[in-house]
Order: C-alpha cells, then structure tokens, then sequence
C-alpha cells in the first residue's frame, strides 16, 4: 500500500523544501513538519487500550497506545526525521541503522547497526527522506526483519516511482507513507525535480 500525503499543509511545505533557496536551518525545521504530519497519517491504526481517568468532574473513559514504538532512521538523513515525533511519543525507543549508498554502483553499504539481539517494540517507524532506487530501504527492512520486527511502515518525503516498485516487490507487507512521488530518477539515482541531497541539505555539507 502506498500513501502519498493529500494534506496541503504538506503540498505547502514540501514545495519550500524543494525550493533550492532554502536554507539548512529552514530545511530542517520543514523535514521536521512534513514528517510529523505524515507520522500522524501513519499512525492511523496504531492500537489503543481502554483505560479510565479522573476528571476534576468526574470518571471518563480513555484510551493510552498499546503498541510500543519504534524509530529507525537512516543515517545521515533520517536522523531530522526523528526529533518531531518524538515530542510527539515520547515513549518511542530510537535505533539506529547507518546506510550510505556507493555513488558507482548506487548500493545500500551498511555502516552501523546496534541493534539489540530481540526486538523490542512493536511497530517499526522507517525514517528516510529519499525512496530513490529502494535499496536502503529495503536493505533497513531486511535487517529489521531478521531482526525479528513484523509490523513495519516505511515514511519517507520523496520517493521515485523505482524505489516505491523495488519497496513493494521486496516488502509488499510494508506500507509506505510518502509526501509526494516524483517523476523518475536521473541517470546518478537523484530523484528528478526532488530536492537535491536531502543529507547534505540538513547538514549544510552540500
Ligand atoms: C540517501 C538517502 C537514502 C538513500 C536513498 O542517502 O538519504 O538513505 O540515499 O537512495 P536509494 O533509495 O537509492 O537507496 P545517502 O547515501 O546520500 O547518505 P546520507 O543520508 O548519509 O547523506
């Protein structure tokens, strides 16, 4: 399943990040938005128990999350996918999972991975700016799957029409919540109209 964001705040805010004129601290902060509104997409189902809690008028009925969550960026550039949803849950644990693509062979290259022996949450929250050819994406889902993680959703900004293909065909179980696909991929594997390097943008090392 895809989704792919409808909400204008999103179509607004995604238009400033691609804007080239958009500085670091500014990219940061929309990465920051976008994400914490597609995160609030990609929640939708996440499972609630029933619980009762006082008023200063009296007993109501309430609900607290029964899925424990968990955050997995793809470093560099899901690492500014983090902060806002973790304000958001704050009981979310965060791992780590560092993947840079080779520029030749356009391969995920795994760098970085402390993950404990047995999973520890429920739900797994991929964070990832750029779905371009899918290979770090799938790669992160590999590893969370031999990792033992079963309820797994991929949220990323941009994505080329390949990556979502490649996603899908590895992970069909996986839904993808997206702000926007785009066009297609250039022949070095950037996402064409995009937004550039969504690492080095972030990073101000463009
Ligand atoms: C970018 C991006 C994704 C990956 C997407 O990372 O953040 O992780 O490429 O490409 P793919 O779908 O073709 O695998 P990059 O290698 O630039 O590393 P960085 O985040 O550390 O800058």
């Amino acid at each position: 399943m895809v989704f792919e964001s409808q909400h204008p705040l999103v179509k607004h805010k995604l238009t400033l990040l691609r804007d080239k004129n958009t500085n670091p601290k500014k990219f940061r902060e929309l990465v920051r938005e976008i994400t914490l509104l597609l995160t609030y997409e990609a929640t939708a189902d996440l499972g609630v128990t029933q619980v009762s809690v006082e008023t200063p008028m009296g007993t109501a009925v309430g609900h607290e999350l029964a899925d424990t969550i968990g955050l997995i960026p793809v470093l560099r550039a899901g690492l500014g996918m983090v902060n806002g949803i973790w304000e958001m849950m704050p009981g979310a644990e965060v791992w780590h999972i560092g993947l840079y693509r080779d520029e030749r062979t356009l391969k995920p290259v795994s760098y970085y991975n402390k993950l404990p022996t047995a999973p520890t949450v429920q739900v797994c929250l991929v964070l990832d700016p750029m779905l371009a050819t899918g290979g770090s994406a799938v790669a992160t889902i590999d590893i969370l799957k031999n990792w033992g993680a079963t309820r797994i959703k991929f949220v990323g900004l941009l994505a080329a029409p390949e990556g979502i293909a490649t996603l899908q065909e590895a992970h069909p179980d996986v839904p993808i919540h997206i702000a926007k696909i785009d066009e297609r991929l250039n022949d070095v594997g950037f996402i064409v109209p995009g937004l550039g390097d969504a690492g080095d943008r972030q990073f101000g090392t463009g």
